[in-house]
């Protein structure tokens, strides 16, 4: 799936703290687990007819017969598909959406049985005389009757059984009649709903992936059992038909029954089908693939789709060069959804969106906005050959898909935009990230078992936050790459054989390993043991190591990184957690080395140093390893201006936490960045100083650490008010765009002279009128949330109001998340209230508001006190919605780290024994992390305020 459980990133850039960005990613996360539960609860199983039909209860713990087991037996493969459906976008009788269809499915006996299983979930089936289905011979072969015919609920099949055997060898054709609800679940064949000039409109639409295929139609929906498919759809005349093939005949059909030429072979869960009244922007006929826009029509009108247009062309090239494969469909659809769970789906030829991943709207998103769409499209194209083209065998290998899409998004991006130094943002927006997960101990290895991923509660699982951060792994398949070796052709080579000899097929990963052995052997290049060694230490242990080089002796280690310096590893590792590690590094006069890391320790001369030089390891952060290094390699590298500042301090604030070396020298790396203008350093030390922002924002400590901020970023605000003339400009640089936000953001934060009267000036202009925003795309984020933190009620209703009216997805999250900075006690309770009011705050919305909320530190204490209160009622009336109590322990309680707060969780936990259900475990975690935190002040907090308190009495 496409930047699966993101948000976006458009809040995550421009907002306060950057943690946000990653409970928002839980909270989506949690949404669409929500959903899947209410999924099950909302629609109760088919209604057959009871001659024919038993509903087994099964233990899924003791699967003796074969509908019993969640995988389908080796025993019939597809071929072929024929499948027409029909959406109506009407109420029925009854009040319900629903659609009906029929299909036709070909498929070979592979060996001989007489059980036909075949996935079937929540359709009602037509009985033909008494038995859910048809079966016919072909070629020549007479199809055995069927003896019995019944849905097995847990395990989601039709299950047919014959009166004697299927041949092997022999083809057959079983065709199945049916009825399904067309619910707004975001599962399936699902409904979206809009407004358009005051008209309800309803679009027809679909999310397959992982196991919902079922859903529209029965199937052999495993990712192995590709097929061709024939799709027909019947739909009004006045809506569009779309499909992952081109239509039949001419493009607007006025009849309303759209034919599909026949699709590639490919997957079910790759499938999409829409029905719309949407409109397109699309490239002229004659090119060589037809690439189409769609969207609701004043999305098209006012120009949302042009961006995308225009990039998709340039990105589709360039994966065809990276891949040498030509884009293997002649058209690539892409269609924005009013509601979709994901960022988007990588359905082949009829990619999904969200609005906010494929509209770009350059006078009211900002530039975090458009990257987002860039890499999203990028991620979804990268898709079309690995993962469409070439797909996984099972779900277990999911993290090789995600993890590699991930990857040449930004590559493709890149390309896209040259200007933008992707590459580098690689980094900071997905590295950084896993391994703050990583180093937990309760983190996991990142390949699971094929017999470990049987459910579909088990697959979803795999796109849990943790796994789906961890699939972003692709950095330890590049680690080998990227940091071994200049990065160049060869593994781009073994990307190409492996495309090319499995092309229409499954895959397990070591089939990329023996490509990428290929390719290592042929060029020649020396590892220290085979792909597959090396790679296996990554994957199938969890974590990632600390080195240690000490530079007075030419001592090198390693160590498993854990942050937490207390937490118990009790998930034993073959490997003994350690690693193969490829270090790059330079020291004074020496350019870029490489040394592998084979052992628990070795030995290298050539890092040793003379008294006044340095050493840098890991050059550019591509390696997934931290590195600490002797004290006095520490002080040089403070006192110098090495060339990656980001990661000294990356590398420093994670030690300090981890207890490896001392938070002072942590701080120190801050000092030069009153000095620093460069986007990578400073976001990456707001990343790490938000920890001591919520250990120390109610207490003593945080006005010498405010005077502190305020000295070093006072020059980056100047710096920027000259490069912007007054303001009145754009940044060139994209990170330039970014940096001027993180000196706004902090400047006005801390009191900066000027920032504020800029902030709250121009929200007021927009106030006088409201239908003129001039404040720039790039900052409204963090203007709106200055401004509402400074003002009172006025600023907020108008706020208010705007978010109400927004038509731009992206416009209403950054007002949203806005209406949560103000320091008015009473404003913070009127809108914790509204989130439990649909009619004010959408439900799918409400989780994140209330984190947001808690995330003031004026905010959190109400937060808490209106958790508490309403517990029951949110339990209770929202637990079936798309509330994730578990996301909302953890926002409201991140600050947690006094013995009161302690015992004021406990207390909780008492008090709601037994209604606790998905926070259950954030709970446990809160109480966990309390306790860390609690250590942590307890060290830590005498030194950071001296520590704070003497850089601000002393002069600059
Ligand atoms: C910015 O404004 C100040 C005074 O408000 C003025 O002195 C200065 O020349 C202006 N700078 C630019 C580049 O316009
Ligand atoms: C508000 O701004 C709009 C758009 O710039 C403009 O057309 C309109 O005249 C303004 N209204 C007032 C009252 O100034
Ligand atoms: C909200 O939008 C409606 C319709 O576009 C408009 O009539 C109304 O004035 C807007 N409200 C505000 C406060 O701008
Ligand atoms: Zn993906």
């Amino acid at each position: 799936m496409g930047k699966g459980f993101y948000i976006s990133k458009a809040v995550a850039v421009t907002c306060v703290v950057v943690a946000i960005a990653a409970v928002a990613t839980i909270i989506a996360l949690s949404v669409v687990y929500a959903q899947e539960k209410s999924k099950n609860e909302a629609i109760s199983p088919p209604t057959t007819s009871p001659d024919t039909t038993t509903i087994t209860p099964t233990t899924p713990s003791t699967p003796k017969e074969p509908w019993q087991r969640y995988r389908l037996p080796d025993s019939l493969a597809p071929v072929s598909y024929n499948v027409t459906l029909w959406p109506r976008l009407k109420t029925n009788a009854d009040g319900l959406y629903i659609f009906s269809g029929h299909s036709t499915v070909v498929f070979t006996c592979v060996k001989e049985t007489d059980l036909i299983l075949i996935h079937s979930n929540r359709l009602n089936l037509t009985a033909f005389e008494g038995y859910h289905a048809k079966l016919k011979g072909l070629d020549g072969a007479t199809a055995p009757s069927l003896k019995n015919t019944w849905l097995e609920v847990p395990t989601q099949y039709l299950v047919i059984q014959l009166s004697g055997p299927l041949q092997a060898g022999s083809k057959y054709e079983l065709f199945t009649e049916f009825v399904g609800e067309l619910a707004d679940d975001l599962g399936g064949f699902y409904r979206s709903e809009y407004f358009e000039d005051g008209v309800k409109k309803v679009v027809a639409t679909t999310q397959m992936q992982p196991t919902d295929a079922r859903k529209a139609f029965p199937c052999f929906d495993e990712p192995a059992m590709k097929a061709v498919f024939h799709m027909t759809l019947i739909h009004p005349q006045e809506t569009v038909a779309l499909s992952n093939a081109m239509n039949y005949g001419k493009f607007l059909s006025q009849c309303s029954n759209t034919r599909f030429e026949p699709t590639e072979i490919m997957s079910t869960y790759l499938l999409a089908f829409v029905v719309c009244d949407f409109a397109y922007i699309g490239t002229k006929p004659g090119a060589e693939v037809l690439i189409r826009i769609w969207a609701r029509r004043k999305a098209i009108e006012e120009g949302q789709g042009n961006y995308a247009l225009e990039k998709t062309g340039p990105i589709l090239s360039f994966f065809e060069n990276y891949y040498n494969s030509s884009y293997p469909l002649t058209k690539s659809d892409q269609i924005a959804l009013p509601d979709f769970s994901a960022g988007a789906m990588e359905n082949w030829g009829l990619i999904t969106y969200r609005e906010t991943a494929l509209l770009y709207n350059p006078d009211v998103s900002s530039n975090g906005d458009k990257e987002w769409v860039a890499t999203v499209i990028s991620h979804e194209l990268a898709h079309m050959w690995f993962g469409n083209l070439v797909t996984m065998k099972w779900w277990n290998d999911l993290w090789l898909n995600e993890g590699f899409a991930t990857y040449v998004s930004y590559l493709g991006a890149n390309y896209a935009e040259p200007t933008w130094k992707m590459k580098d943002l690689i980094v900071l927006n997905e590295i950084v990230g896993v391994m703050a997960v990583d180093a937990l101990a309760s983190s996991h290895p990142l390949s699971s078992k094929e017999e470990d991923i049987q459910m579909p509660e088990h697959i979803s699982e795999l796109f849990d936050s943790i796994t789906y951060s961890k699939v972003q792994y692709y950095s330890h398949y590049y680690n080998l790459i990227l940091s071994s070796v200049e990065y160049n052709q060869w593994c781009i080579i073994c990307l190409q054989t492996y495309l090319e000899e499995f092309k229409y097929k499954n895959t397990v990963y070591t089939d990329l390993w023996k490509h990428l052995q290929m390719a290592v052997d042929k060029a020649g290049i020396k590892l220290p043991s085979s792909v597959e060694v090396i790679m296996n230490r990554w994957i199938l242990q969890m974590g990632f190591p600390v080195v240690t080089i000490d530079t007075k002796t030419g001592k090198i280690t390693q160590k498993h990184f854990l942050l937490d310096p207390d937490s118990v590893v009790d998930r034993p590792s073959e490997f003994n957690y350690e690693w193969f590690v490829p270090i790059t590094w330079i020291k004074t006069g020496v350019e870029r080395q490489q040394y592998w890391l084979v052992d628990k320790e070795a030995t290298n001369n050539d890092m040793m140093l003379n008294a006044n030089d340095w050493l840098v390891a890991n050059v550019d952060m591509r390696g997934f390893y931290r590195v600490n290094y002797d004290a006095g390699n520490w002080e040089r590298l403070l006192d110098i201006p090495v060339i990656n500042r980001a990661q000294i301090i990356d590398d420093a604030f994670n030690l300090a936490r981890a207890e490896m070396v001392n938070t002072t020298l942590a701080l120190r790396t801050t000092k030069f960045l009153n000095k620093e203008v460069e986007y990578m350093p400073w976001q990456t030390a707001r990343n790490n100083l938000d920890y001591y922002f919520l250990m120390f924002d109610r207490s003593e400590v945080y006005g010498p650490m405010q005077a502190y901020i305020k000295r070093q970023v006072s020059p980056l605000f100047n710096y920027f008010k000259d490069l912007t003339l007054n303001w009145t400009k754009i940044p060139e640089s994209h990170t330039d765009q970014y940096n001027q936000v993180n000196a706004i953001s902090l400047a006005c934060s801390t009191g900066v002279k000027g920032c504020r009267d800029l902030t709250t000036g121009w929200f007021r202009e927009w106030m006088k009128n409201s239908t003129n925003n001039k404040i720039s795309p790039n900052l409204k984020s963090t203007v709106y949330c200055s401004a509402i933190a400074a003002g009172g009620v006025e600023e907020w209703d108008f706020a208010w109001s705007m978010y109400k009216n927004a038509t731009i997805a992206s416009e209403a999250e950054k007002l949203m998340h806005a209406l949560s900075c103000t320091k008015q006690p009473w404003l913070l309770n009127r809108y914790l209230q509204y989130c439990l009011d649909p009619e004010k705050i959408r439900k799918q919305d409400a989780t994140i508001t209330i984190i947001y909320i808690a995330s003031n530190p004026i905010g959190q204490p109400l937060a808490w006190d209106f958790i508490r209160a309403n517990w029951n009622h949110i339990f209770n009336d929202y637990g079936g919605g798309s509330f994730s109590f578990g996301g909302i322990i953890n926002g409201v309680t991140k600050r947690f780290s006094t013995e009161f707060d302690y015992k004021q969780l406990l207390q909780f936990k008492e008090d709601n024994a037994g209604q606790l259900g998905s926070a259950t475990t954030a709970l446990e975690q809160a109480l966990e992390r309390t306790k860390a935190n609690m250590n942590w002040v307890a060290m830590n907090k005498k030194q950071v305020l001296e520590w704070f308190t003497s850089e601000t009495s002393s002069p600059v």
